[in-house]
């Protein structure tokens, strides 16, 4: 679907190739798209010439990118919440869908459509946020559990005083 098909084949451009190089095939990354220095979009396209280009190249990579911090927000949350020793076993499951609406964001680059990618993308952003907010009650409900043991701890202590004195009085 992607309206180079068309345009790289009368000009003679590599469909693949023409971006992702061959034999030194690169790790594709997120700065490719949008219009900063680094993309490849600002090699054939500017703001004037006359195609939807530019524009969709900045929309895809907002979309994109927030979908990126998303995954990374809500991964850093639940890794937290496992180095404090909280039952994540669900979150990471949920979090493998927002990766997964990762994946075919990166792929659906290629209609080069800013509605198709929104389409991929606002699922994975409502599944991050749900997963994120998850995370966020494991970790409170770890310090949660901490204070409550800080809580019995220092009970238990003042019985145990008490208890002592008590004995001693006994035996006096
Ligand atoms: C106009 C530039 C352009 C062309 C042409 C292009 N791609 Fe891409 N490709 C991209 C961009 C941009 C990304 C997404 C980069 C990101 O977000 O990490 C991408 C990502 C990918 C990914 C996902 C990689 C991953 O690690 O998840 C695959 C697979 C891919 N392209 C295959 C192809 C194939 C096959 C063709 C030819 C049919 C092609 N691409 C043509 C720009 C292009
Ligand atoms: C090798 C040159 C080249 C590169 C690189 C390139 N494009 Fe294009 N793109 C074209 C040509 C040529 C057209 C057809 C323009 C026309 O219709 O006159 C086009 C068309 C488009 C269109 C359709 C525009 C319209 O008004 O219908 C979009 C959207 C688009 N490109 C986005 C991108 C994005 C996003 C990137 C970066 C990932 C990118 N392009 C990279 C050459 C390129």
């Amino acid at each position: 679907m992607s309206p180079h098909d068309t345009v790289f084949e009368k000009a003679d451009f590599p469909k693949c190739e023409t971006c992702h190089s061959n034999h030194l095939i690169m790790k594709p990354e997120l700065h490719w798209v949008g219009t900063t220095d680094s993309s490849l979009c600002i090699n054939c396209h500017d703001a004037n010439d006359g195609t939807a280009g530019f524009r969709t190249a900045e929309q895809i990579y907002n979309s994109l990118s927030d979908l990126y911090a998303a995954h990374g927000k809500a991964a850093a949350k639940v890794d937290e919440a496992e180095y404090k020793g909280m039952m994540i076993t669900d979150l990471r499951f949920q979090l493998r869908e927002v990766k997964q609406s990762l994946i075919k964001a990166r792929t659906v680059v290629h209609a080069f459509n800013a509605a198709r990618i929104i389409e991929v993308v606002e699922p994975g952003l409502l599944e991050a946020a749900k997963v994120y907010e998850a995370a966020v009650q494991e970790v409170d409900e770890y310090y949660f559990r901490r204070k409550g043991l800080g809580v019995a701890t220092l009970i238990i202590t003042i019985l145990a005083i008490a208890l002592y004195l008590k004995i001693r009085s006994i035996e006096k």
